[in-house]
């Protein structure tokens, strides 16, 4: 696992305000120590968590009821995992830095034309935080994903930032072989918005070398960029409009620890249409009380996640240490495997993912009770597409697919799992010995657990992309 080196944080007052709300400064404390697990991947056990928050075990419990409740930490025994409906606080972020979404298309296309890894950053108090990451699978890659941070001193984006570089050279500050070259990107006004930097390793290019050999295609892609900065609403000052839904409010009231539901709440009233909000519109986007709202910005504004200028609030890219990084290097195979347990309980069957290979299939996640005969496909195993309902269902574009097969004896039913644009990706199958179910009832379950995956791909993928095997 590489050791992100982690960003210095500002001079906050170590005293909280009076009105800073104690139980929300906890859960953003256990979100916190969640996102920097050693493992990377969102999980700690519960004792773990007491300790590096220095939390009661008793409150950390209640918080993490809380924010099971609100679906953004899945409880599995004595583990606590950071849950993919977490991501919407890291997209409503993303959404209203307008950067990820206005700027990363015109990185992808960059990352195309000159076969090497593209980032976007922005400045986090000393340091930088990826807003954007577009990756190219190497032998040698690199792991950094959106939401992750860097010193500012100890890599490109930083330099570009901290000494007002026109173009930066990371000739292996932040790792071994990590080359990396970094140009500032300015709003309409000369402020730097972001960072774009182009990443290789020595075995392509020497660090001197890889400037000289990019720079045109980065110099082009700047222009565009800032073009698209000029003519966006980014810099028009547009007001935002009346909010759509307080979706979540009736929850929320029902939440362990309300409190700490409510402050999340404010949070997720942010989006690009709104990147700065006056308290008013966050009382009326979030249907919380005006006091309420207010005493929750008071304790992000202590803590650093939002800032402010005359009235109108706005988030920080420090919201995206709520669980982003960890999230965004998820897999859909990973993102299904609680949904597969729980239909494959709700069934007693085996259920699995799988992903069209050749002429065949390839199961890449597989869930099979425990009995005397079970179903024994592994994942990775490779089956004739003709012989599954999986395979009928990736070649046809039906709603449902079953098949007698792979096995004599064994029957299969598959639904579509699909992507925010409505793409199969994957198909979820029930495998099991002939007449032991019922195709109908099948079929709706698996349309069940299908949406529930699609759900949380859905949120995850916003402004990441998730691999489907
Ligand atoms: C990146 O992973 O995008 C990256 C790493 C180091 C740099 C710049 C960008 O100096």
């Amino acid at each position: 696992m590489l050791e992100v080196p982690t960003v210095p944080s500002p001079s906050v007052t170590p005293q909280p305000p009076a009105e800073a709300v104690a139980p929300l400064m906890r859960g953003l404390d256990v979100l916190r120590s969640l996102t920097a697990a050693d493992s990377g991947d969102g999980t700690l056990a519960l004792a773990d968590l007491a300790r590096t928050t220095g939390l009661a075990r008793s409150t950390v419990d209640r918080i993490c009821a809380t924010l099971a409740h609100l679906g953004f930490v899945r409880l599995d025994g004595r583990d606590a995992s950071l849950a993919p409906p977490l991501m919407t606080v890291a997209n409503a972020c993303l959404d209203a830095l307008r950067v990820p979404g206005v700027l990363g298309p015109l990185a992808d296309e960059l990352a195309d034309e000159l076969d090497e890894s593209v980032s976007l950053a922005v400045p986090d108090g000393d340091g930088i935080r990826f807003v954007h990451q577009v990756l190219r699978r190497r032998a040698l890659s690199i792991s950094f994903r959106v939401g992750d941070a860097l010193p500012g001193g100890g890599c490109a984006p930083g330099l570009v930032f901290r000494d007002g570089l026109s173009l930066a050279v990371d000739d292996q500050l932040v790792e071994r072989g990590l080359v990396a070259v970094a140009v500032p990107v300015r709003g309409p006004d000369g402020s730097v918005v972001c960072a774009l930097s182009v990443v290789s390793h020595t075995s392509r290019h020497a660090a001197g070398e890889l400037a000289g050999a990019v720079r045109g295609p980065l110099e082009a892609c700047v222009r565009s960029m800032e073009s698209v900065l000029a003519t966006s609403s980014h810099a028009s000052g547009r007001r935002p409009g009346p909010r759509a839904s307080n979706a979540g409010g009736a929850d929320i009231e029902r939440a362990p620890v309300v409190s700490l539901a409510r402050g999340l709440r404010v949070l997720t009233a942010f989006d690009s249409a709104h990147p700065t909000l006056t308290l008013t519109e966050i009382a009326e986007a979030t249907g919380l009380a005006r006091a309420t709202a207010r005493r929750a910005l008071i304790t992000y504004e202590h803590l650093g996640y939002v800032t402010h200028e005359d009235r109108a609030f706005r988030l920080t890219p420090r919201v995206l240490t709520l669980g982003c990084a960890p999230l965004s290097r998820t897999t859909l195979p990973r993102i299904a495997a609680p949904h597969l347990a729980a239909l494959s309980k709700r069934l007693g069957e085996s259920v699995g993912l799988s992903v069209p290979d050749g002429d065949r299939v390839r199961c890449t996640a597989r869930v099979t009770p425990r009995r005397v005969m079970s179903v024994d496909i592994g994942v990775g195993s490779r089956l004739p597409a003709k012989d599954t309902a999986a395979g009928l269902l990736l070649r046809g574009d039906g709603e449902s697919a079953v098949a007698d097969g792979p096995e004599a004896g064994l029957r299969s039913v598959a639904v579509p799992v699909r992507d925010r644009a409505g793409r199969v990706v994957s198909a979820l199958d029930v495998t099991a010995h002939q007449g032991r179910g019922d195709d109908d009832a099948w079929t709706e379950a698996l349309r069940d657990t299908a949406a529930l995956i699609a759900a949380d791909l859905h949120v995850t993928s916003r402004f990441v992309s998730v691999p489907v095997h």
